[in-house]
């Protein structure tokens, strides 16, 4: 998010995390939508509580009088509503922080737009918030939005709740109105769990009993808004947790220092505790905690630090240290909570980058289990799974990762899912726990591996990976190769995308999940059989690069060989030898490679045949002299 320089708003933190957490922060995150006056709150809250600066304050006067929508009146909506962009289509986009602090307390606020469509920016602003102000219209009451707020809030573990009903004054101060709001929504979120509730009637517009308590509502017996925010008891929470460190880098200025740098997630360490490296398990005690401020004896959630083991062990960047007594869990199957970010819909099969703590890990959906309504959190039956929406999961990851149950630490119980060729966050997780099935599965030790297979074979094996348009050659080419291969003595076994549908994958069509599926079925058994020691030779579409990827980090260094069967897609169209091609353009074929379904050709392949250019002959005379050449 972009901070112009002419904003009238006051300093703004531009990443959560930047300032160094001062004692008693909170941090919190208001969740409404304009029509309920959100930005006027906020502005108000800033305004009241004295610490818009007074040039600020000029720009905010000569603002309202260009932008304002209160007539004469200070438009203290303005104040938050920073982009230009916004100012003049009269609505907040995007997540915007800002930093004000009383005598009391010190406050990071995120606002969040409230609309369906920016679900993942309030989820992103809710996974890092302490409390979050809800705010309701009291003409209006609870509505849809504002349920679905809370259960965002709650499935993001935001503890503690105020509601704001605002517009208190055009309801003539009634109690009745705010005591039937309340009520309302007491019952609603009394599912959720949080841990504390409270209301607050206010009024934006004049202030209300929003810093000050107003005369108008002698029947409130309960504290103000910045009130509640002041006296919000949510520090407990990460310094009674079991001590955490992601370890970020390993300093070694010189060769007598070792040291695991990194932020505490949560918890408490001193000098002397014992501590566990996750995942591997192996266990030392701390010899120093070393800050930029010299030594200390014990650091707590938030302070950086680097620690120095009394034992060098093998750590590196990603790994978790965790109390020894406390330890996390660890394992490479769980079940989690995903929204998905993605504006392409989640592909379960497809081989994601998982950022968890300091840990970058190849994973993916092996299921989608249900999908949540995310206005009452219940259940939903679902096959698929798009923007904005929230979905329980099982994923496998590549490797074992340490980690906790979002529930009890929500730093280490965090992920990010990123596709790999656009670099997007495509998901945000929240790990519910591991599945324990995988841990009760071991790799049986063969002695008869795949070098004494392949020995035996006299040839090393490898997958010949044949990709391209339906029509390209692929299977023409590869059988040739394989003819040639076997009367050269080699052991081979061909996978043909079309035969395989016949049997292993008869269950799969051809949506984009589906053949996501099919690549991994297909990469998963020639794995397999270049165990055996084979050269394995597989005649696939295999449309996207993330899968074809999937399958060569799947097999050994040089073991995975691409080839790309190149032909124009008006030749294919051309040749059509099936006829598929026309059938797709009459539109009595979905979803037909080239037609109305992407193809995403080879950026690197370890082969290019030009099928225009050449017989199919001379091309599997080239692909054989490449095996010969390995
Ligand atoms: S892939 O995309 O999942 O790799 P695969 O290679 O297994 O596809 O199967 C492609 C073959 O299925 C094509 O050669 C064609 O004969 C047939 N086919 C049937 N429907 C389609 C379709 N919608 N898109 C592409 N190929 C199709």
């Amino acid at each position: 998010m972009g901070a112009p320089g002419d904003e009238p708003a006051i300093a703004r933190v531009s990443a959560p995390d930047q300032d160094a957490p001062e004692r008693g922060q909170l941090r919190f995150l208001t969740c409404g939508s304009v029509d309920d006056g959100k930005s006027t709150l906020i502005g108000r809250l800033l305004v009241d509580s004295r610490r818009v600066f007074d040039d600020q304050l000029a720009a905010l006067v000569r603002d309202s009088r260009r932008f304002g929508t209160t007539g004469g009146d200070v438009d203290y909506a303005l104040l938050l509503d920073g982009l230009e962009a916004e100012r003049e289509q009269g609505i907040t986009i995007d997540v915007a922080y800002r930093f004000f602090a009383t005598a009391r307390r010190s406050f990071v606020v995120m606002d969040a737009p409230g609309h369906e469509q920016y679900t993942r920016n309030m989820a992103t602003a809710a996974s890092t918030a302490e409390l979050a102000v809800l705010l309701v219209d009291a003409r209006k009451g609870l509505l849809d939005q504002t349920r679905r707020h809370a259960a965002i809030c709650a499935l993001f573990r935001v503890r503690h709740v105020v509601l704001a009903v605002n517009k208190i004054d055009l309801v003539d101060f009634s109690q009745d109105v705010f005591d039937r709001i309340v009520a309302d929504f007491t019952a609603f979120a009394a599912p959720f769990g949080f841990a504390s509730m409270t209301a607050v009637p206010v009024s934006a517009r004049f202030g209300d009993n929003v810093v000050a308590a107003s005369p108008s509502t002698p029947w409130h017996a309960g504290p103000t808004l910045l009130g509640a925010l002041e006296t919000a008891d949510v520090e407990r929470d990460l310094a009674a947790a079991p001590f955490r460190l992601p370890v970020q880098w390993i300093a070694r200025p010189h060769a007598d220092f070792r040291g695991l740098a990194g932020t505490v997630a949560s918890g408490r360490i001193s000098r002397g505790d014992a501590v566990v490296v996750q995942p591997s398990g192996v266990g030392t005690t701390v010899a120093r905690i070393v800050t930029a401020d010299g030594d200390r004896e014990s650091a707590g959630a938030g302070d950086a630090v680097t620690l120095v083991l009394a034992d060098e062990l093998d750590v590196s960047r990603g790994d978790l240290l965790a109390a020894a007594a406390r330890r996390a869990e660890t394992g490479d199957q769980i079940q989690a909570h995903l929204l998905w970010m993605g504006e392409h819909p989640l592909l379960p099969g497809r081989s994601y980058l998982m950022r968890i703590g300091q840990r970058w890990v190849a994973a993916s959906v092996t299921q989608i289990r249900h999908r949540i309504d995310v206005r009452t959190l219940a259940p939903l039956a679902a096959r698929r799974l798009v923007l904005n929406e929230i979905a329980v999961c099982n994923l496998s990851i590549a490797a074992p990762i340490g980690f906790d149950a979002y529930a009890d630490n929500r730093t280490t119980g965090a992920f990010v899912l990123v596709d790999r060729e656009t670099n997007d966050t495509v998901a945000a997780g929240m790990i519910d726990f591991g599945l324990r099935r995988a841990a009760n599965l071991h790799w049986e030790t063969l002695s008869v591996d795949k070098t004494a297979r392949a020995a035996q074979k006299h040839q090393k094996p490898c997958i010949l990976w044949f990709t391209g348009f339906s029509g390209a050659g692929k299977s023409t080419i590869a059988r040739l190769v394989e003819k040639r291969l076997h009367v050269a003595g080699r052991h081979t076994y061909m996978l043909d995308g079309d035969n395989v549908r016949h049997g292993l994958n008869r269950d799969l069509g051809f949506t984009d999940a589906d053949r996501v599926e099919n690549i991994r079925r297909v990469g998963e058994v020639a794995a397999l059989m270049v165990d055996a020691g084979l050269i394995v030779l597989c005649a696939l579409i295999s449309p996207f690069r993330a899968e074809r990827q999937a399958v060569r980090e799947r097999v050994g260094p040089g073991e995975f060989v691409e080839i790309f069967v190149d032909a124009p897609l008006d030749l294919c169209m051309t040749r059509d030898p099936k006829g598929l091609y026309a059938k797709a353009k009459a539109g009595r074929l979905a979803n037909f490679t080239g037609v109305d379904s992407p193809y995403e050709a080879p950026e690197a392949p370890d082969l290019v045949l030009d099928t225009a250019a050449e017989s199919a002959e001379a091309l599997a005379d080239r692909v054989v002299a490449l095996v010969s050449g390995r």
